[in-house]
């Protein structure tokens, strides 16, 4: 399958008031691409994310999603191409999960005014046995815990059949079995579909076990691209998270061994 151009920022610069807060951020995301991220805290890795789902905008720049400005789709058009799994979710509703993702199938949804199906409900039952939600379709969402809570997140956006999926700290409240279980989902359907995924993520080796591309964002600025085995250097982690470490090899991936001494 060929790579097709997904996603391009090009000099994008964003402002919170009198704030900058993004600076000229240049990037390319390519469907088969998984890529990472990362950086330290309130370096602009959500305000970034933000900026590609339109929910907030930018000062300069362009975002474009398939060659077409971001500015020139509706809410309805852009939220059939890409999934979203916020890191903090506004979701305070008592709603059953299983009405929080047949929300997921709304964009699907020939008319808007049009009502959910039996095929709907079927997608929602199968892909819920699939990421071990099963169990849950009929609880209340706000009694789940944080990482049960994060996976529903995560089904909810693979029901619309995304061709570009943005996770901000997708397995941030997830064991590590389920963290490994819900990337690889994300990367089978990335294999399956052709699709791109866009992870912001905090945990490096995770990063290095799934993203075959990665950026850097300090200080609001794309400081690095590339990589984890050209990125995951003692001297650029040292700089971007002033993090001391040695970084260990495995099956030809970089993993990250922090230490405790500045
Ligand atoms: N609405 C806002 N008004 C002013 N400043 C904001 C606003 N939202 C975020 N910020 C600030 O912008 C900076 C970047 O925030 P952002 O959420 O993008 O960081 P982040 O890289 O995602 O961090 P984290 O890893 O902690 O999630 C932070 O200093 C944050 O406090
Ligand atoms: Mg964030």
């Amino acid at each position: 399958m060929s790579a097709e151009l997904n996603l391009r920022i090009h000099d994008l610069c964003f402002d919170y008031g009198h704030v900058c807060m993004l600076k000229n951020i240049n990037l390319e995301v390519f469907s088969g691409d998984f890529l990472g991220i990362l950086g330290p805290n309130g370096s602009g890795k959500s305000t970034l994310v933000k900026n590609i789902l339109g929910i907030l905008h930018a000062k300069s720049g362009e975002i474009e999603i398939f060659g077409k400005n971001l500015k020139s789709y509706s809410i309805k058009e852009l939220s059939k191409i890409i999934g979203f799994v916020p890191q903090k979710s506004a979701l305070f509703v008592p709603l059953l999960v299983v009405d929080v993702l047949l929300m997921g199938r709304y964009s699907q949804l020939k008319h808007s005014y049009s009502s959910y199906d039996e095929k709907d409900l079927q997608e929602v039952e199968a892909l819920a046995k699939k990421l071990n939600i099963q169990n849950f379709l009929q609880r209340n969402i706000l009694s789940l815990s944080g990482g049960e809570f994060q996976r529903v997140l995560l089904a909810r956006a693979l029901l619309k059949k995304p061709k570009i999926l943005l996770l901000d700290e997708p397995t941030s409240a997830l064991d590590l079995n389920y963290a490994l279980e819900l990337l690889s989902e994300c990367e089978n359907l990335l294999k399956e579909q052709n699709i791109s995924v866009v992870a912001i993520l905090h945990d490096l080796n995770l990063a290095s076990l799934f993203c075959n591309k990665i950026i850097f964002l300090k200080d609001g600025e794309l400081r690095y691209q590339g990589n984890v085995q050209e990125l995951f250097k003692k001297e650029i982690l040292k700089e971007i998270y002033d993090l001391n470490c040695e970084v260990l090899y495995h099956d030809n991936r970089p993993y990250i061994l922090t230490l405790k001494e500045k």
